[in-house]
């Protein structure tokens, strides 16, 4: 199989990840608070919190909540922040984690909502955004970078103009964490969400949010902490306060090692591998006639491509390319149904490959030699 779905989920995972996985299920289970069983200094929650806030220079200004990941995260804030009767911006490349609890809200008559259109490669002007808001917008929310394009939004123009209309900005980090250097002080961030399992190398489940202590966040999950078991209600100290249930210490401690991978390879590294093998498949795939893409160079993570072949769906190739060559790709809507009507793939969405710092050319020329037979027959 050459796996080409990177932004859905990395594989494979560094060796180093799955041996610490492998080794944490074979020891006594650690359930801090709970258990008694600590490994000398090492709380591996804590620890992996702080490396989080290192890897996005999250200062001492901000929380991290760890969770199961971008879905729980999004839905924790857009949930948890007080949006009774205000207005919500969002720019028309987000994801259904973020679409679909702000629906939610509308349906119930809580908020309003705009939605601000990109161009056809997924970039949002920021002055377009700016245009949206009205007098109760509370909120702005907006995908760091297109999981359909790979566009990166100008974070920091989005929160200073957000911020100058004592407005908050919600990033929905996933496909950005780890395919670009994120800086959230610099950004001056309010709230970034992020997944474990893309591009910081972790497991499925796992994640958090990144959040300034100066902003109240209703916790949705209440229960137990290990701690201050004699209290009946939630209670107020961070970061438990916000960690109910027994946590995912197997998938942090993977998160964690995912992180330190990074650190040793060089993010720069990783950036630069999957840069190289994206500009080597466009311009590969440029040759093909009848190719679409869905690509500005200059604004891209440089971490996946999406693109169509005029008249054959997407679906359909990538079918053929599954069942017949054992390359996985994605086609489709990619759970941004809002994007499509501004790139003009409203008709099936779009093919996109994700490559990862793992990928070889071999594995990139044998994908392009499929997508030419393909083509070829179709
Ligand atoms: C842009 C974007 N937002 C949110 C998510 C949801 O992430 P998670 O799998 O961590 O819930 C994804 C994952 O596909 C995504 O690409």
């Amino acid at each position: 199989m050459i796996y080409l779905n990177n932004a859905s989920t990395s594989y494979p995972k560094p060796d180093s990840v799955i041996q610490a996985v492998n080794n944490i299920l074979l020891q006594v289970p650690i359930n801090y608070g709970r258990s008694g069983i600590n490994r000398g200094d090492k709380n591996i929650v804590n620890d992996t919190r702080e490396l989080i806030k290192k890897f996005f220079n999250a200062g001492d200004n901000y929380h991290c909540v760890m969770n199961s990941g971008s879905t729980e995260s999004l839905n924790f804030a857009i949930k948890g922040l007080d949006l009774e009767n205000a207005n919500v911006v969002i720019s028309a490349t987000e994801h259904n984690s973020v679409i679909r609890p702000l629906k939610y809200l509308e349906k119930l008559g809580k908020i309003s909502l705009d939605i601000v259109e990109c161009d056809n490669t997924g970039f949002v002007k920021p002055e377009k955004i700016e245009n949206a808001i009205k007098e109760n917008t509370k909120l702005i929310c907006i995908n760091h970078s297109s999981n359909v394009t790979g566009t990166i939004q100008d974070a920091e123009a989005i929160t200073e103009l957000a911020h100058r209309n004592s407005i908050l900005v919600l990033i929905d980090g996933s496909q950005s964490s780890g395919n670009i250097n994120i800086d959230l002080d610099k950004i001056n961030a309010d709230i970034f969400c992020f997944t474990g399992h893309k591009s910081l190398y972790g497991i499925p489940g796992t994640g958090g949010i990144i959040f300034k202590k100066s902003i109240p966040l209703t916790p949705f999950k209440h229960g137990g902490t290990g701690t201050k078991g004699y209290l009946t209600e939630q209670p107020e100290d961070f970061p438990i306060k916000y960690e109910s249930g027994t946590m995912n210490i197997p998938g942090i401690y993977a998160l964690e090692t995912g992180i330190k991978w990074i650190f040793d390879i060089g993010l720069e590294n990783i950036i630069n591998k999957k840069k190289e093998l994206i500009n080597y498949t466009y311009n590969e795939l440029s040759k093909i006639e009848n190719v679409i893409f869905y690509y500005n160079k200059e604004k891209s993570s440089g971490s996946l491509l999406s693109f169509n072949f005029n008249g054959i769906a997407p679906e359909e190739i990538n079918y053929i390319l599954a069942n017949s060559f054992d390359i996985s790709v994605r086609s489709g809507i990619h759970c941004a149904p809002l994007i499509h009507k501004y790139l003009g793939s409203e008709n099936g969405g779009t093919l996109r490959i994700s490559p990862s710092y793992f990928t070889t050319y071999d594995e990139i020329d044998i994908f392009l030699n499929s997508i030419k037979k393909i083509v070829k027959s179709l």
